[in-house]
């Protein structure tokens, strides 16, 4: 036996709050693969945390902010090949490749559990591998799911523990036989004795982000950065909980949900789907314009959704994070004071600048850059260098618990009522502003033919229209056709199925202008959805569905606006819509046989209202 084995060995005894046999027996199974030098089960306390922070402060991975201005907050520079979740390296790995689909990388499970024992094997020598267990969603919610994380990073153990809930209390939880999602990461960079660390390790020359969605397994190697480390994000919450969804007749969405007062003091919740890049966080916290008489937003969750039917007959959605891990750059007082304020303290930034005062900055942060900083990769910064200072991927990882938009039943563990779901993306034509589907399936349709425009934090050309369904293409752990298929049936699993709307901020004018103020502004079209929910609202039906007149939307403090500007928002250009049937059915002949038939009629249908 090797040293490294046999310390291992000797550390990796439980402690007394781990009751559960089956995960003791698969921990010493992964410490007898990867070979750590010590084994180290995380208890999520404060003081573990501080000590964790303090050792990636020695090692150089973090640098301290200054106390005053950014209390109990840190700054981490990754590796410049380590920047963005990898979506080319993230593989299904179903037993067969149709349940996977076109959509997704697949490769044979029997395959990648060879790759898998030749990565993992030895790859946490000389490091501590940490055992995390956490929980998706308020501990004991019957939403709610558990998964342990074995990781060798500490970045990714003080992260988890802001994402999710996490540590001792979990693993009482789960109790002596809990069912746990087991996930497995890898920075894959094992030191040789008396190797010196690096401040950010990772495989320059190998990443790999695995999931196996019948043995609900997840494997990471490679990566330390964001969705590719903190597996109870997108591997657990959405690619692992979609195909449990489907399974189990839930649903599992990349969705924010958020609260609407209105003036009467009525509240609603509003779950709504977004790509990338297209202000989702700012959407979920959005500070009503003051003009706008006494409405309020209140935010449940920002990134994902977990939406079960209900003894009522309605739909009840939990936020499964704990935390947020948001992009940094564009986040200002002007687009998103809930944000901003949610970030004075306790805060860990990934690859933002640092100012010479030993606080942060980043891209349209402050109306004026400052005059010096250093940039991400920790480079003298000048405005005017030619180089952005933060990475357009920046982040910043906080608790939920310090927005001070945040619902008061955002840890509620039965959910909240949905009301409506929303659509939506980044358009510079063809959609208008708001349409409402007049039916369920109308719905499903908008949401599997979302298209938005790629933006610089997406990596490949900028403005070109992909098609996202549900701005799921990236996060459906199995065939989108048999997904399609399962939003279809989850209309009736429900007696008040929520009403289905699709939204686009971001159309532009003739001379390339936003025409819709967005943001705040973003309010009037809220307001309207939840007063049709509510049924209240005017809508004008046309070929796309239902659309608010001018004098349907409340005006008050945006009198400016006027008709004409509304017009453009509502415009139905027939040959960008021949163009946009086309899209719709390059994505449908990928699905071929496993389209649902409704889809298609439904498709069949808009041709020949369009045309009349
Ligand atoms: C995210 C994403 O990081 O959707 O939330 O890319
Ligand atoms: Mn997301």
């Amino acid at each position: 036996m090797t040293q490294a084995a046999s310390a291992t060995t000797e550390c990796s005894d439980a402690p007394a709050w781990v009751r559960h046999e089956g995960l003791k027996r698969w921990v010493a199974e992964i410490a007898r693969r990867v070979k750590p030098e010590r084994v180290v089960w995380c208890d999520g306390s404060q003081h573990e945390y501080d000590r964790l922070c303090a050792e990636l402060v020695a090692g150089g991975t973090f640098i301290r902010l200054n106390e005053h201005l950014r209390p109990n907050s840190y700054l981490a520079r990754s590796h410049p090949s380590d920047v963005a979740r990898m979506e080319d390296r993230t593989f299904i790995c179903s037993a067969k490749e149709d349940d996977a689909g076109p959509t997704n990388n697949w490769v044979d499970p029997r395959t990648m559990r060879q790759t898998l024992e030749r990565l993992f094997d030895g790859c946490m020598r000389g490091r501590t591998m940490y055992v995390v267990p956490f929980s998706m969603g308020p501990i004991g919610s019957h939403i709610a799911q558990i998964g342990v994380e074995i990781s060798d990073s500490a970045y990714v153990v003080v992260n988890m523990r802001i994402m999710t809930r996490m540590g001792r209390v979990v693993a009482e939880w789960l109790g002596d036989n809990g069912d746990f999602v087991p996930c497995v990461h890898s920075v894959g960079a094992p030191l040789a004795p008396a190797q010196e660390d690096v401040a950010w390790p990772c495989n320059e020359a190998e990443k790999w982000i695995v999931h196996f969605p019948e043995s609900r397994e997840i494997w990471s190697y490679g990566s330390g950065y964001g969705g590719n480390a903190l597996l109870g994000k997108k591997c657990l919450a959405l690619r692992i909980a979609s195909v449990m969804a489907r399974d189990e007749g839930w649903l599992a969405e990349h969705m924010l949900i958020l609260g609407v007062e209105s003036p009467q003091g009525e509240k609603s919740y509003v779950s709504a789907a977004f790509p990338s890049a297209c202000g989702k966080t700012n959407f979920s916290m959005m500070v009503p314009p003051a003009s706008f008489n006494g409405w309020k937003v209140t935010t449940i969750g920002e990134d994902i959704a977990w939406i079960k039917p209900g003894h009522d007959g309605r739909f009840y959605a939990i936020n499964p994070e704990a935390g947020f891990f948001g992009v940094a750059p564009g986040t200002s007082e002007a687009t998103n004071p809930n944000a901003m304020q949610s970030l004075r303290a306790n805060v860990i930034f990934t690859n933002v600048a640092l100012t010479p005062a030993g606080d942060v900055w980043w891209e349209d942060m402050t109306r004026e850059p400052p005059v010096r900083l250093i940039d991400w990769q920790g480079k003298e910064w000048t405005p005017g260098c030619g180089r952005p200072a933060a990475h357009p991927n920046a982040r910043f990882t906080v608790s939920a618990s310090q927005c001070p938009s945040m619902d008061p039943k955002w840890e509620d563990p039965g959910g909240v009522p949905i009301s409506a779901f929303v659509f939506g993306g980044r358009r510079s034509s063809t959609i208008p502003l708001v349409v409402e589907a007049p039916s369920w399936e109308d719905g499903v349709y908008m949401g599997a033919t979302l298209g938005s425009e790629t933006t610089a934090a997406i990596t490949g050309k900028v403005g070109v229209v992909r098609r996202d369904p549900m701005a799921m293409i990236a996060f459906c752990g199995y065939h989108m056709g048999d997904y399609f298929a399962h939003w279809l049936r989850m209309g009736k699993a429900v007696r008040h199925p929520p009403r289905i709307f699709r939204v686009n901020w971001f159309r532009r004018d003739a001379s390339g202008k936003f025409v819709w103020p967005g943001f705040s502004e973003n309010m009037r079209v809220l307001a309207w959805i939840v007063e049709r929910c509510h049924g209240r609202a005017q809508a004008a039906p046309n070929a796309l569905g239902l659309m608010p007149r001018y004098e349907d939307l409340g005006w008050a403090g945006l009198e400016m606006f006027g008709r004409e500007r509304f017009a453009e928002l509502a415009q139905v250009d027939q040959l960008a819509w021949q163009h946009e049937l086309g899209a719709h059915d390059e994505l449908f002949a990928k699905l071929a046989a496993k389209l649902p038939r409704e889809l298609a009629a439904r498709r069949a249908q808009l041709h020949q209202k369009l045309a009349a």
